[in-house]
């Protein structure tokens, strides 16, 4: 895969740089390793973070320090969907752990694990700021909530539908 942004996606690059005063552009990482992610493969490669890099004239190594401090980037390739299930307080005392573990258990992996077929990762996650809604997991830019074994079943159900449209 060529790693190098559509003209489009270019244009909102110079477009974010341009929010901050000159020689501060570092300061438009987060949002663009976001565009990164987003545009190739739903993670970042150091080749992909060596091209962020370049965009915005900084070191790599300045790149490679905040995507890997930040959960919500990903530094090793993930399936089509991502799970992410937040293990934090409030959503372990509602049963976080089971639902976990369910996953586990239903699609053959363990945390971080991707299934065979590329399809599901699970990553567990700290709290994702929807504690009234527990248990909960992002996927993707969406929130799935009040967790049960059903509704994972019916999710997997639903998301391995869409995969074969
Ligand atoms: Fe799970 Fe806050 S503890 S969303």
């Amino acid at each position: 895969m060529s790693i190098k942004f559509t003209a489009e996606k270019l244009e909102k690059v110079k477009e974010i740089i341009a929010r901050y005063p000159d020689g501060k552009q570092k300061s438009a990482l987060i949002p663009v390793l976001h565009l990164a992610q987003d545009e190739f493969g739903g993670w970042l490669s150091a080749p992909v973070m060596d091209y962020v890099a370049g965009l915005l004239s900084i070191l790599p190594i300045e790149v490679y320090e905040v995507a890997t401090f930040y959960s919500m980037f990903n530094t090793k390739p993930v399936g089509t969907y991502l799970l992410e299930v937040c293990r934090t307080g409030p959503c372990m005392l509602n049963g976080s752990d089971e639902i976990i573990d369910y996953i586990k258990e239903k699609l053959g992996i363990g945390e971080g694990q991707t299934t065979e077929d590329g399809l599901f990762t699970l990553k567990p996650a700290e709290c994702l700021g929807a504690c009234g809604y527990a248990p909960m997991m992002q996927l993707g830019k969406h929130y799935r909530e009040h967790l049960t074994k059903g509704k994972i079943d019916q999710l997997i159900e639903e998301l391995r539908g869409k995969s074969k449209k």
